[in-house]
């Protein structure tokens, strides 16, 4: 692919589309998004202007025949979790060319992609989750998804990665990249150099800090990321965002009740100096409890607004004005409600576009593999590094 040709990519399980945000940071066309919620769609369609109705979308991925995907370069997804079972796996399954009646991913969203990843064989993908996929279901369910993507022709690598080393938010994710083996030439001796390319996120992540550090004014003698900038001036936040105070008697009780058990359950309160948040939940909405802005002794505590969620997310400016209520700027698209749930599925979008541009020089440039005596013990190695090789090479034939 030359510099200047279009990079294609789809958007799975897009929300409100983070991910997309990275990818055309890099140059990506979205040729494709699917997202099932109704109210992510529409917070989707008014930034990125897409007619939900129109065969961009599609709805649910459950309804998706992979041969009427586009074609792509890439594949993007952060695929809601789900348990896959190691029982009844067989080897000639999980690791061979052959799927169907017993692959432990039908059923799973997880099948969905691995489907497209066999029909479609993007170059590369990008997939996120939530940082214990790895241990989830004792192991197996990072197992069947490693032995699925091998299977699907891939080479890939994993990290967790944290919103923290860039924004106020404590936000630990796993991500997997791969790439197709055959699109870049990955013979049975040559193998990605997946330290290097780690390292380079992890510079562009570097990057990022100093953008965001320049972007709300701190200077270099103070430190960053830390929570007051982000904050909006209380005086301009509405009452509705103060809790009342029967849910603040409620959160206090709650923490004094578990405290008293002797464990840390309860409400998270963040000041301005504070470094950074808890990671901010779909569930969010209901009582803000793992982030509450302290607003003095004698006050209750407030939540974030949407736009502060947008900023600890990492979204643009031109993001962050549909929340911004002092712009004559495009509408809220959603109410609070759904706005809080979605930041709170959502990507911090820096870090993926740290991932996003680490990817791109691999696309353009398949001469820029490292040698590697032997790929497929290395890719084995990769596949289960986690755990006993033996243990589960005999736990996949077992079944
Ligand atoms: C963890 S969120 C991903 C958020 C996204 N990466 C972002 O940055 O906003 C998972 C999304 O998958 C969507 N989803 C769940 N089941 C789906 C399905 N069957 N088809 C399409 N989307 C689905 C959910 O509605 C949710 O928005």
């Amino acid at each position: 692919m030359s510099q200047r040709e279009d990079l294609t990519f789809i958007d799975l399980f897009a929300g409100i589309g983070g991910i997309r945000l990275a990818f055309e940071a890099i140059g990506g066309s979205c040729v494709m998004t699917s997202e099932l919620d109704k109210w992510a769609r529409q917070t989707y369609s008014a930034y990125f202007d897409e007619d939900e109705e129109d065969d961009h979308f599609n709805w649910d991925i459950k309804d998706l025949d992979p041969s009427e995907v586009p074609d792509h370069d890439v594949l993007t997804g952060g695929f809601p979790c789900q348990s896959f079972s190691i029982a009844g796996v067989s080897k000639k399954n999980a690791l061979g060319r052959s799927h169907g009646f017993d692959d432990p991913t039908t059923g799973t969203l997880f099948f969905d992609i691995k489907e497209i990843l066999l029909e479609k064989q993007p170059k590369a993908f990008l997939l996120e989750n939530v940082k214990n996929l790895q241990s989830h279901d004792g192991g197996d369910t990072w197992k069947v998804i490693a032995a699925c993507l091998h299977e699907a022709g891939y080479v890939f690598t994993s990290k967790v990665l944290d919103a923290a080393d860039v924004v106020p938010q404590h936000r630990e994710r796993v991500f997997i990249v791969g790439f197709h083996r055959d699109a870049f030439g990955v013979e049975e001796d040559r193998f990605l150099d997946w330290d290097a390319f780690w390292d380079d996120v992890d510079n562009r992540i570097g990057h990022f800090a100093d953008e965001f550090r320049q972007t709300y004014g701190v200077p270099p003698e103070e430190k960053w990321p830390r929570v007051g900038p982000i904050l909006e001036s209380h005086e301009k936040v509405p009452d509705k965002y103060t809790l009342t105070e029967n849910m603040w008697e409620y959160l206090q009780d709650y923490k004094r009740k578990h405290r008293a058990k002797g464990n840390g359950f309860g409400y998270g309160m963040v000041k301005r100096d504070d470094a950074y948040t808890r990671t901010l939940s779909a569930r969010y909405y209901k009582d803000g409890s793992e982030a509450l802005v302290y607003r003095g002794e004698d006050r209750r505590p407030r939540r974030l607004t949407p736009l502060e969620c947008a900023r600890l997310q990492g979204f643009p400016a031109d993001f962050q004005r549909m929340y911004d209520r002092s712009e004559k700027g495009p509408e809220q698209p959603v109410s609070d409600t759904q706005a809080y749930k979605q930041f709170g599925n959502s990507v911090c979008v820096p870090i993926v576009t740290a991932i996003s541009k680490s990817i791109r020089p691999l696309l353009e440039v398949p001469s820029d593999l490292t040698e590697f005596p032997d790929a497929d013990v290395a890719v084995q190695e990769e596949l289960f590094s986690d755990y006993d090789n033996e243990t589960i090479v005999s736990a996949v034939s077992a079944g």
